[in-house]
């Protein structure tokens, strides 16, 4: 056994998150995550993007998913480096090579900020465990670093990683807005045996994972701690201006007026019932 690779038992000491879950913050992850499929069936939307996850939540079709994404607290939690992060690492989406064993593992997902915009340009340094729980030390084998697109999206593709003594299964990974501190976490696997006694674990790093092709599909939204003000946008616009109207094709920077009182856009949408400007923050904002 060589050994070099793997961590010993527990190297990764506990002690820096509590082990408590939050189901708050699942359920935040939870509500972004539908909104976002929501906002792929409407194309209107498009524009919005994940922002829209207020928009949902708010407009009282979704009243079981309440909002707090905008709440201004609770990033994504941070973990230990453990022992075996290495700088720089390749700029790479995919992790896997030829002949690597392993499950196949996609892990995809948003970068949003505080006021639950999406965040561009994010780098996302991933490292990880081979299928047999070993950390490759003398070369860059699944590690790679990327960032997030316009939309504040990543994709990931890897392998599952391998089990090693101490711990229970864990991708780590660093995420860093533009200018912004280095967040250092771990994301784990629902439905573990060992989650249950490994001391570092997190539920509120749990990713949503399902099988799909011979591999396995994750899914994990990242909340950096980034301040964000949406703004009105690129700037005012003189149309459509008026009553706010079910059916309007609104831009940033439009003005309307609802219920007597004045309204920006902003951000680009087709107005819809129950998007009435009181009822959805992340689209109008009072003047
Ligand atoms: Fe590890």
């Amino acid at each position: 056994m060589d050994g070099a690779g793997r961590h010993g038992a527990g190297p990764d000491d506990p002690g820096t998150e509590p082990g408590t879950g939050s189901a708050r913050l699942v359920r935040r992850k939870t509500v972004l995550r539908a909104a976002l499929a929501a906002t792929a069936a409407i194309p209107v939307a498009l524009a919005g993007g994940p922002a829209l996850a207020r928009t949902a939540a708010a407009s009282g079709k979704a009243p079981e998913l309440t909002p707090s994404c905008d709440d201004g607290d609770h990033p994504t939690p941070e973990q230990i480096e453990g022992p075996y992060f290495k700088p720089n690492s390749p700029q790479r989406t995919s992790l896997r090579e030829p002949g690597m064993p392993g499950t196949p593992l996609t892990v995809s997902g948003y970068v949003f900020g505080r006021a639950c915009l999406p965040v561009a340009g994010v780098l996302l340094d991933f490292w990880q465990a081979d299928a047999n729980g070993a950390y490759d030390n003398t070369g860059f084998r699944l590690r790679g670093h990327q960032f997030t697109d316009s939309r504040g999206a990543f994709a990931l593709t890897t392998v599952v990683p391998g089990l090693y003594p101490g711990r229970t299964r864990h991708l780590h990974v660093k995420a860093q807005a533009p200018g912004r501190p280095v967040l250092t976490t771990q994301l784990y696997f629902p439905d573990e045996p060992r989650n249950n006694t490994d001391t570092i674990f997190d539920a509120r790093l749990l990713m949503t994972v399902r099988d799909a092709g011979g591999g396995r599909e994750a899914a994990f939204d990242f909340v950096l701690d980034v301040a964000q003000d949406p703004g009105p946008g690129p700037g005012p616009s003189p149309s459509p201006s008026g009553t706010w109207a079910v059916g309007t094709a609104y831009r940033a920077g439009d003005r309307v007026t609802y219920a007597g009182r004045a309204y920006v856009c902003l951000q680009a949408h087709t107005a819809q019932p129950g998007w009435e400007p009181p009822a959805v923050p992340a689209l109008w904002r009072a003047a």
